[in-house]
């Protein structure tokens, strides 16, 4: 099959012929119809962070069960289904609370060393980014990874409940537990954020302060639910919420990856306040927090999120089932779609403007 592959950090996405292996007695195969360009992928692709090359990125994924192994229970031939890669094990004492994103077993839910690989690219073996490896025309995954989804959701909008959907919106739901009447301030309103923003709207928050630095993306947000716009570029986003708010947000999310935002958004809570970082930091990134006034005194949280505190199986039939009602907006979260071979370009454009999520939509 047709794949784009990261040889090395920096190397840019290369077209390759790749084979995969039989799937095993719980593995599936599925043909991708849309696959998200997440931003994570292109942090490691630029900066390697530790993953080992070459790699097959790309983890948000909708498509159709194409094979089946012998002891798959859970999907069809035909079926079409979303990755999710916070699958988690089913049996150990996290996913049995529903908590599926701390699972202490998802080695069990990838092959061991001794296996064949279900990727090579020429002779060699070629790791799959979260068990999925998703810039491809097909996927070989464990049968957990596969949330089956509605047959009127377009492949599209379902790929991007895999991820940004997720990861975004389960920050603001499930992670920080926004009740209606709360504020809050979301930095950073690109894929992921936008969907933070809905989250937030969704669960009821009575202020959604966008922020972020692009005109083009604070317009979208506005799209989403967001009620307030703040351009960091042209003031001090901490004390533009602090205003907003009357003294400080119930919530922040920094949905960036950079130290500066995510003091920003402790500054900007309210006594009590949460600060929930989303957004995948640089290893060795520190804070500059003065702990006595910043945080003691003031009582509030700094709370690292992983995927949304997201239970796959439980979230993303909720919000397709949102989407086909019309409440929650997935159409414009797809900014674009590309071919397999225009990820360079589609992420170039990603940094300019006005992108929210470019989808391959052709393989
Ligand atoms: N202040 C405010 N906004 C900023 C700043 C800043 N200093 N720097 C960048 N931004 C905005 C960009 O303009 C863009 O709209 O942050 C947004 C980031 O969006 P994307 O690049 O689309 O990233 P996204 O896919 O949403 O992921 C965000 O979450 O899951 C993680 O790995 C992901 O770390 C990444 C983060
Ligand atoms: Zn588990
Ligand atoms: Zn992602």
């Amino acid at each position: 099959m047709r794949a784009a592959v990261v040889r090395a950090p920096g190397a840019g996405f290369e077209i390759a012929e790749i084979s995969l292996a039989e799937p095993g007695p719980q593995e599936i195969v599925i043909d991708v119809k849309a696959s998200g360009l997440c931003h994570s992928d292109l942090s490691i692709s630029q900066h390697g962070m530790g993953f080992p090359m070459p790699v097959l990125l790309g983890h948000e994924v909708a498509g159709v069960v194409a094979e089946v192994g012998h002891a798959v229970t859970t999907v069809r031939v035909g079926d079409r289904v979303t990755v999710c890669m916070v699958a988690g094990c089913g049996i150990c004492g996290e996913c049995r609370r529903s908590r599926p994103y701390r699972c202490q077993r998802v080695s069990t839910l990838e092959r061991g060393p001794e296996e064949e690989p279900r990727l090579r690219l020429e002779t060699e073996g070629i790791a799959q980014f979260m068990g999925v490896g998703g810039f491809a025309e097909q996927v070989l995954v464990h049968q957990n990874l596969a949330i089956p989804i509605p047959s009127d959701i377009p492949f599209e909008a379902a790929c991007l409940l895999g991820c940004g959907v997720v990861t975004g919106a389960g920050a603001a739901i499930n992670t920080a537990g926004i009740r209606p009447g709360d504020t809050v301030a979301v930095i950073g309103c690109g894929g992921v954020g936008l969907n933070t923003i809905q989250g937030a709207a969704l669960a009821g928050a009575a202020r959604i302060i966008a922020v972020d630095l692009q005109p083009a993306k604070l317009e979208l947000a506005r799209r989403f639910g967001a009620t307030d716009l703040v351009n960091g570029a042209d003031c001090d986003p901490v004390e533009a919420v602090r205003d907003l708010t009357g003294g400080g947000a119930t919530y922040a999310f920094e949905v960036i990856g950079r130290s500066s935002t995510a003091e920003q958004a402790v500054r900007m809570l309210a006594v009590g306040g949460a600060a929930l970082l989303i957004g995948v930091q640089k290893a060795g990134t520190q804070l500059g927090l003065d702990l006595f006034g910043e945080i003691i005194l003031p009582q509030r949280r700094i709370v690292g999120v992983a995927m949304g505190s997201t239970n796959p199986h439980i979230d993303i039939p909720m919000f397709a089932s949102l989407y086909l009602q019309g409440r929650f907006n997935l159409d414009d979260l797809v900014s674009e779609r590309i071919g397999l071979e225009e990820i360079d370009r589609a992420y170039d454009d990603l940094a300019s403007g006005g992108v929210a999520r470019a989808v391959i939509t052709r393989f």
